[in-house]
């Protein structure tokens, strides 16, 4: 009889290290009624506590922004066009990316919505709110950077969707197996984009918030990585050839989105 070792170990990813006391999953969100986002999702309400809060609308109680707070979400600064260059990369590639979490969470949470484990379409359903924040800021920053939405759109909601009702299908491990392969390529995809940030830019408060942003979301997904190893991902069936498939679909993704 063949007998498997349950790998129960998380793979030493450089960006794990980071700190990790952000989650966006620390209370319930909110959501503002009847406003979807370009993933044709709900639209939450602001979190004071985190980076983000300032793209997201703001709950009655909220103080209103500050006048840098109202320049750092409105204007896009004067850039060289390989600064233009880096912003446009950043931003259509991370809104096409949370397009695609938003569905491959939509995927799988439809599928898991019709069996009887609820404590896994819980934790599908958390994720899929924490991508709904990603998602809203990421549209609001498209349009402040004047920049072109990828044309591949309709084709990442249709495999995104499909790659997050496959892998449920295939059960629960298989879908946390999918959640951790693609937050680890997010994951450190963010970390790559921080680094490019990090070259000269203009003094203006749009890059030290897009800044704190791509650090809050990575710690996001950070958390949405140690959920699904948390949820025994490496014990799905073909854990490593799934595994290589799904994060090098992820890389294939990024790649195509940036050029198109
Ligand atoms: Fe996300
Ligand atoms: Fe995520």
């Amino acid at each position: 009889m063949l007998s498997r070792t349950p790998r129960t170990l998380v793979r030493p990813v450089a960006w794990r290290v980071i700190s990790r006391s952000h989650s966006s999953h620390a209370a319930p969100p909110a959501f503002v009624p009847g406003a979807s986002t370009s993933a044709d999702t709900e639209v939450p309400y602001a979190d004071a506590t985190q980076a983000s809060s300032v793209y997201l609308p703001q709950p009655k109680d909220a103080s209103p922004l500050t006048a840098e707070q109202i320049r750092a979400t409105t204007e896009s600064p004067p850039l060289t066009p390989r600064q233009r260059e880096i912003i446009d990369k950043i931003i259509r590639v991370d809104q096409a990316g949370e397009l695609g979490a938003n569905y491959i969470y939509r995927g799988q949470r439809a599928v898991f919505g019709l069996g009887s484990d609820r404590k896994t379409t819980q934790i599908v359903q958390d994720m899929w709110d924490g991508e709904k924040k990603h998602i809203a800021t990421f549209d609001k920053l498209i349009t402040q950077h004047d920049v072109r939405p990828t044309a591949l759109y309709p084709l990442w909601k249709a495999m995104a969707f499909g790659l997050g009702a496959g892998t449920a299908i295939l059960g629960k491990r298989a879908a946390m197996a999918c959640t951790e392969a693609v937050e680890t390529v997010i994951g450190e995809h963010y970390n790559d984009q921080l680094k490019d940030l990090k070259e000269e830019f203009p003094g203006h408060p749009s890059i030290p918030l897009l800044e704190k942003v791509l650090t809050e979301f990575r710690d996001d997904e950070l958390h949405h990585l140690d959920t699904a190893v948390e949820n025994e991902s490496q014990q799905a069936p073909a854990y490593a050839l799934l595994s290589a498939i799904i994060a090098g679909g992820c890389r294939l993704a990024i790649e195509a989105t940036k050029r198109v």
